[in-house]
């Protein structure tokens, strides 16, 4: 099938310098939420889609936001005269043996299954989109005759007294034959309040050919707001939010509060979880059954294995986490940390491009960057792996067993052997070898006699 989605507008109110499509909706640019919707709309009748985007203001960000993907097509709008005119520079990418749909880029919410019944229930046939509002101010009007046949749509600013009067209004979505569409768009003109080529105008000229027009009621209004604004964008995320949350409750999570989760990407949950308020999970985040998320954690593009607590304020971006560990509260993980199973990660400690083996505990104020750490190593407090020497980085390799006291300086490139102790405040610059107690401090003193100076009389 062809799917021509309309993205060529201003999106004026919108007062932001990025193409309207282009804002995101659950971490997605909006036009990548119809492109999939396409997608899988095809997939579920068993047909293949050609998806055309009309595209006109910002356009070359547009495109090369979309540029990796080899599935869209795109035509240039220049200038902007109206819906119609739109679908006509996709015409000739259009194959006249397969139907067409017109979607909106900037209304992100249509189900796929909607779509589904909408082309089914227009057959060989025009269908449309339609959706009942108690206010239905600056739509489209569905207008019907007696028998309940839709006879054609008029625009708000071109509508009777009696005709506004209606709250059956047009989506913009409509499914349509592709030649004859062809020659509907031919045949459009700009006489009408606007001066604009209404896309709309096909359904009286449908009417007119005896094509019959199916109007399918979106079931769930929210499906067909539209985004204009700053305001009407948070509430369509809002509510792609709650479907998410909805979802995830659905696969098993406990969230504390559906209304306080933020997925802006892909959360996947391999059985059940715990997901305490306010927490944000971005890119790719997949929880393994059992994990538990404290309030207030941020985490993109993480893999957590099964009965792994995160707690509160946490922020991990890039980890990968076995099975059974504990991080936080108030943990940092950067991209690279991978913590086996059973590790702990305590408070204000921050991991970059670093393993810790299975069972190391590094549990309070500490760095540890491009390091490994061995099995069951203990790192105390405030200890800092010196990887930067101001021009280069370099690794820091610590064994298994290891134990080193707090406020050590681990100065890299070095190495600790398995099962050895690097005694408190020590800076280690050279191995400190398997087995052996290594200490750099200073020895103790005690000076007898000593007295503290006295503050001077003044004269
Ligand atoms: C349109 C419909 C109206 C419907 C409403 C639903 C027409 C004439 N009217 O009105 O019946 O109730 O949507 O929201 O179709 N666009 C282009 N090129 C253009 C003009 C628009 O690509 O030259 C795109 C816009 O970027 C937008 C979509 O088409 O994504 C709709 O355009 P808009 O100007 O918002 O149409 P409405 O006046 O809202
Ligand atoms: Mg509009």
């Amino acid at each position: 099938m062809n799917i021509v989605i309309l993205a060529a507008g201003q999106g004026k109110r919108m007062r932001s310098a990025l193409p309207k499509v282009l804002h995101p909706v659950a971490g997605l640019p909006m036009l990548a939420h119809v492109v999939d919707t396409s997608q899988a709309l095809a997939r579920d009748l068993g047909a293949s889609a050609r998806v055309v985007v009309v595209v006109g203001h910002g356009a070359a960000q547009v495109r090369s936001a979309f540029c990796d993907r080899a599935d869209v097509q795109f035509v240039h709008q220049e200038p902007q005269l109206g819906t119609g005119h739109a679908v006509q520079q996709a015409a000739a990418l259009l194959d006249d043996d397969a139907a067409t749909l017109v979607l909106y880029g900037d209304v992100p919410l249509v189900r796929a299954a909607t779509l589904v019944a909408l082309v089914r229930a227009a057959g060989d046939g025009v269908g449309l989109l339609t959706v009942e509002l108690p206010d239905p101010t600056g739509y489209g009007r569905i207008v019907r005759d007696w028998h309940g046949n839709v006879l054609r749509i008029v625009e708000e600013k071109d509508a009777s007294n009696d005709e506004r009067a209606i709250r059956e209004v047009n989506t913009g979505i409509l499914t349509a034959p592709t030649a004859m569409l062809k020659q509907w768009l031919a045949r459009l003109d700009d006489d009408n309040a606007q001066r604009e080529y209404y896309l709309t105008d096909v359904i009286a000229q449908a009417v007119h050919d005896h094509v019959p027009v199916a109007a399918v009621r979106c079931a769930e209004p929210d499906e067909a707001l539209g985004v204009n604004s700053k305001a009407q964008l948070a509430t369509v995320e809002r509510i792609a939010q709650r479907r998410s949350a909805d979802a995830l409750m659905e696969a098993g999570a406990r969230l504390a509060d559906p209304a306080r989760i933020d997925v802006r990407g892909a959360l996947a949950i391999e059985g059940e979880v715990f997901i305490d308020v306010g927490c944000v999970f971005e890119g790719r985040v997949r929880l393994g059954a059992g994990v538990q998320v404290g309030p207030y954690c941020v985490l993109r593009d993480v893999q957590v294995g099964g009965a792994t607590e995160i707690a509160a304020f946490s922020h991990l971006d890039g980890a990968r986490i076995g099975r059974n560990a504990r991080v936080g509260p108030y943990a940092r993980l950067r991209p690279g940390a991978q913590l086996d199973d059973d590790v702990h990660v305590g408070n204000f400690v921050e991991v970059k491009a670093s393993r810790l083996e299975a069972g190391a505990k590094v549990n309070h104020l500490t760095y540890i960057g491009d390091a490994r750490v061995g099995a069951r190593t203990n790192v105390g407090a405030g200890t800092i792996t010196a990887n930067y020497d101001g021009a280069n980085k370099h690794r820091t390799d610590i064994g298994a067993d290891v134990s080193i006291g707090s406020n050590v300086v681990l100065v890299a490139p070095v190495t600790v052997g398995d099962g050895a102790t690097i005694g408190a405040g020590s800076v280690v610059t050279r191995e400190a070898p398997a087995g052996k107690l290594t200490v750099t401090r200073a020895k103790q003193a005690t000076i007898d006699g000593w007295m503290r100076p006295k503050k001077k009389r003044e004269p």
